[in-house]
């Protein structure tokens, strides 16, 4: 490069160029990116059956990783035919890679919220909703605004509500363990979730609404009618070509599930009054404001805590004895050293916070994100590049983004104290569960969780109480239907002293 020897200058330029090209991914070689799409209609039926049966979710991205020897590889995702027109994605599978799903400048998120699908507007009362938009659209930003204030608005309301249904939950999983010997967490958990979430935003008991007490299985409907392309009834071998064609290739309509809609909707609209007056007063109509209240509450709020309250459960019951002494002794020191379950005394309860946040990392509750290329681009893994051109659609899968092994130490492994110490915080930036990193807030511009501080919040809520009244527990699980884990309590053990 230099003919004569260099100059100081040109000396300290050297230096930069050469501490830039091995500080940067940029020096890996350019790569196209592997894998193959099979023939056009028939390999997304291949990757479709793989996918749902013949290997699993896993298996079925870890046995090409390792074929095309890649964590960047070109797949088709379900559903395929005739429900999505194409299902060819570019699917990120480490931790390097995935955060380009987050960066919108590059990615378009319109319409992409399921996948390579979009349920029709007919389930959203006609409305593209909040979660569908790309942030460059105008209604976005009002709606992300309004949602934002709201929750602001509601904070000091987000413990003592959460407790009062918890402490609803602990009495119908006590009577189920003394009636039937054990508990089924997830319907428990569900009627909490969905009484939590109507009593804040509508300040009435839903029970004594039109609602009555269907409100978690309306949702269930509503939700399973839109997801259904994403899931599968886990059929025995035989029958599986008959769950991939009632599930996966034509979209399930609206009107199966109308009445249901419409009575949710009248609900929130009857008894949401104050906060579709503020909506109005940020330029959004009232009843696009009502439907966007019902998609957040029940598929945004509702939708991701029957999906993670389980999960949640499930690793910390099965991580054993040890562990809940700790968490127990932790939070009932600091309850009693702060005189009760305030903001302050949450934030003084280390292990617990981390253990919410172990769990997140091992089972985040919505596994899949995806975003189409704005622009033609280079992405890196730990160590190679590979270009996307503009319009290819790219898919995360997170739980091998926040399990990748380069860089957290056993990563398949729930361990509790994870994220204890100032150094281990930092390995939080690659918690990705809100659809962002965790060390980041939500903004009116991006597409990150609004309600991510409220689910950690709960989270936490949950574990103290839970160990405020028993030392231990024992679960029973299994495989659910939909995104979270079928978890059954088979034993609550109350504390001998107090
Ligand atoms: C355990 C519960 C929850 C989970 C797991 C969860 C997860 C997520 C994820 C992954 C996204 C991004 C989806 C994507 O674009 O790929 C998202 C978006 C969103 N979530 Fe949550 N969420 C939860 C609870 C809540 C709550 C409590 C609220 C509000 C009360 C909420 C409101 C929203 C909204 C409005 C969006 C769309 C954001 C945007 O378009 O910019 N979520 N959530």
């Amino acid at each position: 490069m230099y003919t004569t020897k260099p100059n100081k200058l040109q000396f300290r330029q050297l230096l930069k160029y050469v501490f830039f090209f091995s500080h940067s991914s940029s020096n890996f070689p350019l790569k196209p990116v592997p894998g193959s799409y099979g023939l056009p209609f028939f390999g997304a039926i291949r990757d479709r059956l793989d996918y749902f049966y013949n290997q699993g979710r896993d298996e079925f991205f870890a046995t090409r990783i390792q074929k095309y020897h890649s964590t960047i590889i070109k797949i088709n995702m379900p559903p395929g035919p005739f429900i999505a027109q194409n299902s060819r994605v570019i699917a990120l599978l480490d931790a390097v890679s995935f955060p380009v799903l987050f960066d919108t400048s590059k990615v378009e998120k319109r319409n992409v919220l399921d996948g390579t699908f979009f349920p029709s507007v007919s389930f959203t009362g006609g409305y593209r909703v909040c979660a569908y938009l790309d942030p460059s659209e105008r209604n976005h930003t009002s709606l992300k605004t309004f949602f934002l204030s709201i929750l602001a608005s509601k904070h000091s309301t987000f413990i003592p509500l959460f407790r009062t249904c918890l402490s609803q939950l602990f009495i119908d999983i006590e009577d189920e363990i003394s009636s039937q010997k054990k508990a089924s967490f997830n319907s428990l958990s569900d009627a909490i979730s969905f009484s939590f979430v109507f009593r804040l935003f509508c300040e009435k008991d839903p029970s004594t609404t039109k609602i009555g007490s269907k409100g978690p299985k309306m949702v269930d409907k509503w939700l399973a009618l839109q997801l259904a392309p994403l899931a599968t009834l886990n059929p025995s071998s035989f029958l599986k070509y008959l769950d991939d064609l009632l599930l996966h290739t034509f979209p399930f309509p609206f009107f199966l599930v109308k009445s249901n809609y419409k009575k949710l909707y009248e609900a929130f609209y009857e008894h949401s009054a104050r906060i579709l007056d503020k909506a109005e007063s940020f330029g959004i109509k009232r009843d696009e404001a009502c439907h966007n209240l019902v998609f957040l509450a029940g598929f945004n709020a509702y939708g991701g805590m029957k999906s993670f309250f389980p999960t949640l459960i499930k690793w910390v019951a099965q991580a054993g004895e040890n562990l809940h002494t700790q968490l127990a002794h932790e939070i009932r020191t600091v309850v009693k050293q702060e005189g009760g379950v305030t903001f302050q005394a949450l934030d003084k309860m280390i292990l617990t916070k981390s253990v919410v946040y172990e769990s997140l990392r091992i089972e985040p509750p919505v596994p899949f994100q995806y975003g189409k290329a704005k622009e033609d681009m280079v992405v890196h893994r730990h160590d190679a590049s590979y270009e996307i051109k503009k319009g290819e659609m790219i898919f995360g899968y997170q739980p091998f983004a926040t399990n990748d092994p380069k860089v957290f130490h056993n990563p398949r492994e729930f361990v509790g104290h994870r994220f204890v110490g100032e150094e281990a915080e930092k390995l939080l930036k690659y918690v990705h569960w809100s659809n962002d990193r965790e060390t980041k807030d939500p903004m009116v511009e991006d597409k990150q969780c609004p309600g991510k501080d409220l689910v950690v919040l709960l989270a936490r809520v949950i574990l103290v109480e839970l160990f405020l009244r028993y030392d231990t527990l024992r679960v029973e699980t299994k495989k659910g239907i939909g995104l979270a884990s079928s978890v059954t309590i088979t034993s609550l053990t109350k504390p001998t002293s107090t």
